[in-house]
């Protein structure tokens, strides 16, 4: 029999850490995060502060090259993205072989993977510049890819960019206007975004930036990496959430709005495997800054556009009894960032299945931002251990005897 104390003895002892709860993977200078006090900063700056009072790109710059941009910098990044907004014209004929009930977040994936056969070869630059082209096309053009993939689950003509906009009004643009009516830019509506894109802008070693780090560590490149960063955000468990929430609340008022009901089959998460979706967070252990920042930006937009959605009730009263239940309590769950963040978007007139992909269109600065630094800091291929538990050496039975 094989004596497994011989396979110890050559490769030495390995931890298991199951889902890395307690495993560093790489340090980083990008964003620092107290889960028990509910701390998020981007490069030293308080999230409360960003989100009150710069804008997605601004940050978007800090995340990647690690200052805020003065004037001219700012300048020269916001007019490359502005003109990097087309995508070549034949990725567009990509949008045609895909279902138009395909899901946006299964063509958003596909389409930037494909930035790489589109976008491979820039000639006679360095190495840096390189890179600097790459990320410029990727912030241009995820939103054009974005809203594209929209037109296309609705079977509507797709919008080119007006580069005459700005980052967010021109987004707006391209998933709202029709041939036959332009889509009004609302300031409110533009705010609102650009606070949650902000909010979303990083959030360290997550499950989609590690997947980035992950991908990118064995030198793939930078759309293969975010490609794969994007389909891990797409799971349930992630950025998927946001998605879920809504269904879930949706589906708490269709059947009498009994929030008590819910929260007594998520405290049987076990054996009835419903779990509150937006509840509880792998690091956030007292609350989640983010969820307080858009638990009162959905009340501020929902007033200010009007808009009466009764989900929010739902909302307000499921964390309310969820907060006072001793499964929650003890287990420290509360809501995260995805949890209300769907009804803003959902007051904005963005449809269910794009919240997943506003999440993408946020979190793109974050990827960027740990890839280049993995990349900076030279680190070595990503390449977790295991715990073998299988069969022990035995011999091969021919077919004809088996
Ligand atoms: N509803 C009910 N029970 C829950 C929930 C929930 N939303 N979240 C965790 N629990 C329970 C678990 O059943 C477990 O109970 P136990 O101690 O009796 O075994 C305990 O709380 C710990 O949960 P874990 O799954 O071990 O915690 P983990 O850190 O692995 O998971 C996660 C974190 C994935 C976020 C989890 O809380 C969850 O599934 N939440 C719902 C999905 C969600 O909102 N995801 C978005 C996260 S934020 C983001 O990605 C942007």
């Amino acid at each position: 029999a094989f004596d497994i104390s011989s396979l110890r003895d050559q490769t030495g002892y390995v931890t298991l850490d199951r889902g890395y709860k307690n495993t560093g993977a790489t340090k980083s200078a990008i964003t620092f995060l107290d889960g028990e006090e509910g701390i998020l900063q981007y490069r030293g700056y308080a999230i409360e502060d960003l989100a009150a009072k710069a804008s997605f790109l601004e940050v978007a710059y800090l995340l990647i090259y690690g200052e805020l941009p003065t004037k001219e910098q700012y300048a020269v990044f916001e007019t490359a993205i502005r003109r990097h907004t087309l995508v070549n014209e034949d990725m567009r004929k990509i949008f045609d072989g895909f279902p138009v009930k395909a899901h946006p977040m299964g063509v958003l994936s596909s389409l930037v993977s494909a930035m790489s056969a589109f976008y491979s070869d820039i000639e006679g630059s360095s190495e840096e510049d390189k890179t600097d082209l790459h990320i410029i096309r990727l912030l241009a053009k995820l939103p054009t890819i974005a809203t594209w993939s929209y037109k296309r689950s609705l079977g509507h003509p797709m919008n080119y960019p007006k580069n005459q906009l700005d980052y967010i009004p021109n987004f707006l643009n391209m998933m709202f206007s029709l041939p036959v009516e332009d889509y009004k830019i609302d300031p409110v509506v533009v705010e609102a975004l650009n606070v949650l894109l902000i909010l979303h802008a990083d959030h360290e070693q997550n499950c989609s930036t590690s997947t980035v780090r992950l991908v990118g560590s064995s030198q793939a490149n930078i759309y293969s990496s975010i490609s794969a960063g994007i389909s891990a955000l797409w799971g349930p468990l992630h950025g998927g959430a946001n998605q879920e929430v809504i269904e879930m609340l949706e589906a708490i008022r269709a059947d009498g709005g009994d929030v008590s009901k819910y929260v007594d089959m998520a405290k049987n998460a076990k054996t009835t495997g419903f779990r509150l979706f937006g509840f509880g967070h792998r690091v956030y252990k007292n609350f989640d800054p983010r969820a307080k920042i858009i638990k009162k930006a959905a009340d501020d937009v929902l007033s200010k556009l009007g808009v009466n959605d009764p989900v929010l009730e739902i909302a307000k009263g499921l964390e309310e009894a969820a907060l006072h239940d001793d499964y929650f309590i003890s287990r420290k769950l509360y809501p995260n960032v995805d949890f209300y963040s769907g009804i803003i978007y959902r007051a904005l007139g963005i449809p269910t299945n794009m919240f997943t992909v506003m999440f993408a269109i946020g979190r793109l600065p974050g990827w960027i931002a740990q890839w280049k630094e993995m990349r900076e800091q030279k680190e070595p291929i990503g390449r977790p251990r295991q715990i073998y538990t299988g069969a022990t050496l035995r011999e091969f039975t021919p077919l004809s005897k088996r």
